[in-house]
């Protein structure tokens, strides 16, 4: 059967340029981080939603892993996600790919511009839920330790959001600044930022389901030289990659 896709009138590249060249790079030169509201529309933002649904209705989301365990601490009170890892090539992840793909054409038009580094890898796509029972993730850095992951996307897709009621908002805590950024887990919205030091975040206890699909960018020298330092983490779904089209 095949999928149903109302769907996406083809962005065009002057378009993309312009949102890359005006808006993301400087955003993330200057502040580091950057949000896109309104990025695919609302057909194919619900087919993304409905995807991710399903998936969440056929049990492949599993919980979150953590980095090490704090011993007599439950690992759903640092982070209380379900995750599933997603190529895009499968069945009923047509959509998720179309996004996919949309943000890598999107970061290649950034990458030349970040200064002396060379994107030409990501993560595969991790697919999130926050149940809604309260659970978010504790302030952290998705990469401290050099581990080559140089950009965070993720892409949200929470329908009628009220954070007062809801909660669930990414609280960016800038390095050397004492200001926050909050960002809301609106539907349709794409927010970028440096995975490394830089940009220590939490997710804030989230009392309905929320969803978002992160993806990691890697800088190929930082990637290489982490590769030797850890073959053996290799096997972790942010760590594999697949190159840029
Ligand atoms: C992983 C993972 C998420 C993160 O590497 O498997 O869950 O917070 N990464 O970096
Ligand atoms: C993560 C994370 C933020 C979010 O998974 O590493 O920080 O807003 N997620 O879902
Ligand atoms: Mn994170």
């Amino acid at each position: 059967v095949p999928a149903r896709m109302p769907f996406i009138e083809p962005v065009s590249d002057a378009d993309l340029e312009r949102l890359a060249l005006d808006r993301v790079v400087p955003a993330l030169l200057s502040r580091g981080f950057c949000y896109v509201d309104g990025l695919l529309g609302q057909p194919a933002g619900d087919a993304v939603l409905e995807q991710v649904k399903e998936m969440h209705r056929a049990g492949a989301l599993q919980d979150g892993r953590l980095a090490g365990s704090v011993p007599g601490i439950h690992r759903s009170r640092i982070r209380g996600d379900k995750i599933t890892w997603a190529g895009g090539s499968e069945r009923g992840a047509e959509a998720i790919s179309v996004l996919l793909g949309l943000i890598d054409r999107i970061v290649s038009v950034c990458a030349r511009r970040l200064g002396n580094k060379t994107i030409r890898e990501r993560s595969k796509a991790m697919v999130a839920c926050y149940p809604g029972n309260g659970a978010g993730y504790v302030k952290h850095v998705d990469n401290p330790n050099r581990d080559g992951r140089l950009i965070t996307c993720i892409y949200y897709l929470n329908k009628n959001w009220n954070a007062k009621e809801h909660g669930g908002i990414l609280r960016i805590f800038p390095e050397g600044k004492s200001c926050v950024a909050d960002i809301k887990p609106l539907f349709d919205r794409l927010l970028f930022f440096w995975s490394d030091r830089r940009n220590p975040h939490e997710v804030q206890p989230s009392y309905a389901t929320r969803y978002a699909i992160t993806v990691w960018y890697f800088d190929c020298e930082e990637r290489a030289e982490a590769k030797r330092r850890f073959r053996d983490l290799t096997a972790s779904g942010s760590q594999q990659s697949t190159s840029l089209g």
